[in-house]
């Protein structure tokens, strides 16, 4: 149906006659010619059509934007004066010798040239049409890609892509699990995997060696602007690894992929320590691209009378934190109160700030609190952070978990405001996390999995679990975590302990997790792996901070699918056996 793609033709091919098959994407009628526009995957092409063949021409008058054709012609040059430099093939026109009407098309939803701005949701509900823009399907093909680059990264190091079950058991992976009811068993439930953990560990236990899998996950989870309810992993694993092997694995696949598909230099990934990253950048996931650093001043504030400081200053699980923002001092008052009310609504109680205007003077600093800080503090303060004129400083004091994510977040909203990026970018390796973290309710719960190796003895581990490392890691890149994964427990004593430290009694642990004890007890290899996003992957590599853009059929931030209606409401009939599956 076709000799060449419409955005491929070219002056070479003047004189040729060509077949092309595409939408009609602009019609124009001058002076008693026709221009169509017909546009394919790679491009568009000006078609002519005179009125001496008048067949040809009345059907051509009757195309509309969107219809779908084929056209036989010939290439020709485009007069002088019809040249338009800002289209590929705009040195060339197609005269029409014969037309098929395949498709006629209604009026479409929106304009499909890439330049419009449609809402979203309109896009997302008529995603047939918005798939058909360059800026769309271009990022669809640089996934497909991406993927295929990831493929032969990972199967020159004698990686087999093995596929996992989708209809499976609940894996931990901290999020609610999406459940599908069993029509033979009634009353159970399948689980969609929240990620295929169990099983590539089981597979190593199989001696499959090297694995990997792109591999669709599902989580009902909150979501953001990087995450989907149902999304792509490149997931890892690997017998008789060690935490250096992964490293290098993964990094190696990451930066060949930014070497490939941008303009990345590259630089020694660093490693910084979770405590680090907290104490520093007030997250495990900092943008590196951003010079800016929290100065822990808890010490300095013990002895303060201002209670906004010296009280989370002697609270253990409180900080003071200050960040210094070179160049700021000149933000408005207008602008510190929409900074105070964005880290308000992150739970902060306030946003303190000095602002340096000449530090040689005797008032060369100004700010609301000066009065009730002492003078000796203040110059220490300045001092640590090593502050020059025209800078500001914020300040956050608190509970260290509001601290941290309000200045964090503060960190990256300035960066935004105030273009403060340095690089374009910045991956990192976050090391050394914990193997817990406690709730709200003081429970243990795991930092990354059950299934993580501690860096500890069972019984270290047992006696202090709040302290003990593990053998995970996660690499970030311009402030997104784009992977993360782990040594495994490779010892079912190990491994009971840890299901006991979680608070999952022994008969829970063999009801849920009995066949990976009995696997571990099988002559199991150490290992350990890593799963990468591959939505965020193609997310950072094609440009944009919304996952939605590089997923074909995405679902809202609400979790529903616009084009389908999915999640919908099913009715007795076509259930089948699933009602009563679902009541027992
Ligand atoms: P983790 O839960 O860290 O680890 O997931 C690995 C990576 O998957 C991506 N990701 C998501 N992407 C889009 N939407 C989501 N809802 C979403 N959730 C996670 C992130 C993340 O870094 N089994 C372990 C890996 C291992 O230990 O090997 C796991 O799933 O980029
Ligand atoms: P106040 O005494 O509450 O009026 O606060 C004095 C200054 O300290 C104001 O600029 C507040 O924005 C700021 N502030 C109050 N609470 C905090 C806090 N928890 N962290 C940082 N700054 C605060």
């Amino acid at each position: 149906m076709r000799s060449h793609y419409c955005g491929d033709i070219q002056s070479s091919d003047i004189g040729a006659e060509v077949e092309i098959s595409g939408w009609v994407h602009k019609r124009r009628d001058h002076g008693g010619v026709i221009f169509l526009d017909i546009r394919d995957l790679h491009g568009i092409v000006q078609v002519v059509f005179n009125p001496e063949s008048k067949d040809t021409f009345d059907l051509a008058d009757s195309c509309r934007s969107e219809f779908v054709i084929n056209i036989k012609g010939l290439v020709r040059a485009r007069i002088e004066g019809a040249i338009n430099p800002k289209m590929a093939t705009g040195e060339i026109e197609i005269e029409a010798q014969s037309l098929i009407i395949y498709s006629k098309a209604l009026t479409p939803k929106f304009p499909l040239d890439d330049y419009q701005e449609v809402n979203e949701d309109v896009r997302l509900k008529n995603r047939f049409l918005d798939l058909r823009r360059p800026d769309v399907n271009d990022r669809l093909i640089k996934r497909s890609k991406i993927t295929s680059k990831i493929r032969s990264v990972l199967e020159s190091n004698n990686f087999h892509e093995i596929e996992t079950p989708i209809l499976t058991r609940a894996t931990p992976e901290g999020a609610r699990d999406y459940l599908v009811p069993s029509r033979v068993h009634p009353g159970e439930f399948f689980a969609l995997p929240q990620s295929p953990q169990l099983f590539k560990q089981l597979l190593m236990i199989g001696g499959l060696d090297k694995y990997y899998q792109i591999a669709k996950c599902f989580r009902d989870e909150d979501l953001r602007a990087d995450r989907q309810p149902e999304f792509t992993q490149v997931d890892i694993e690997a017998s008789f690894v060690t935490t250096e092997d992964i490293i290098n694995l993964g990094e190696d696949l990451i930066t060949s992929l930014l070497a490939e598909f941008t303009n990345y230099e590259p630089i020694e990934v660093p490693r910084i320590k979770y405590k680090d990253a907290i104490t520093k950048y007030g997250c495990d996931k900092p943008d590196l691209r951003i010079p800016l650093e929290l100065e822990d001043i808890s010490e300095l504030m013990k002895n303060e009378e201002f209670k906004v400081f010296s009280g989370p200053a002697n609270d253990p699980k409180a900080r003071v934190v200050a960040l210094r923002v070179p160049g700021a001092a000149e933000l408005t008052r207008k602008k510190i109160d929409e900074y105070t009310d964005f880290v308000g609504k992150l739970g902060a109680k306030g946003l303190a700030y000095i602002k340096v205007v000449a530090l040689e003077e005797e008032n060369g600093l100004q700010s609301p609190i000066l009065k009730f800080l002492d003078q000796a503090t203040v110059n220490s303060v300045t001092s640590a952070l090593k502050v020059e004129n025209g800078d500001m400083i914020f300040f956050g004091a608190g509970n260290a978990n509001v601290v941290n994510l309000s200045m964090s977040s503060l960190i990256k909203k300035l960066a935004d405001d105030l273009d403060l990026y340095v690089s374009e970018w910045a991956p990192c390796w976050i090391v050394d996390f914990p193997m817990f973290e406690r709730t709200k309710e003081n429970k243990l719960t795991s930092l990354h999995h059950p299934f993580t190796l501690p860096v500890v003895t069972i019984d270290e581990l047992a006696n202090n679990p709040d302290e003990a490392l593990a053998c995970a890691y996660d690499f970030v890149l311009n402030g997104y975590e784009l992977g993360g994964g782990s040594l495994r427990v490779h010892d079912p004593v190990m491994q009971s302990e840890i299901f006991k430290i979680l608070g999952i009694s022994s008969e829970e642990a063999d009801e849920k997790f009995g066949f990976l004890l009995s696997a571990l007890s099988s002559g199991c290899p150490p290992h350990g792996g890593i799963a990468f996003g591959l939505d965020r992957i193609v997310m950072l590599l094609t440009g944009t901070t919304n996952i939605r853009d590089v997923i074909a059929f995405p679902k809202t931030q609400s979790a529903s699918c616009l084009l389908t209606n999915a999640p919908g409401e099913v009715t007795l009939s076509s259930t089948r056996g699933v009602t009563r599956a679902i009541n027992g």
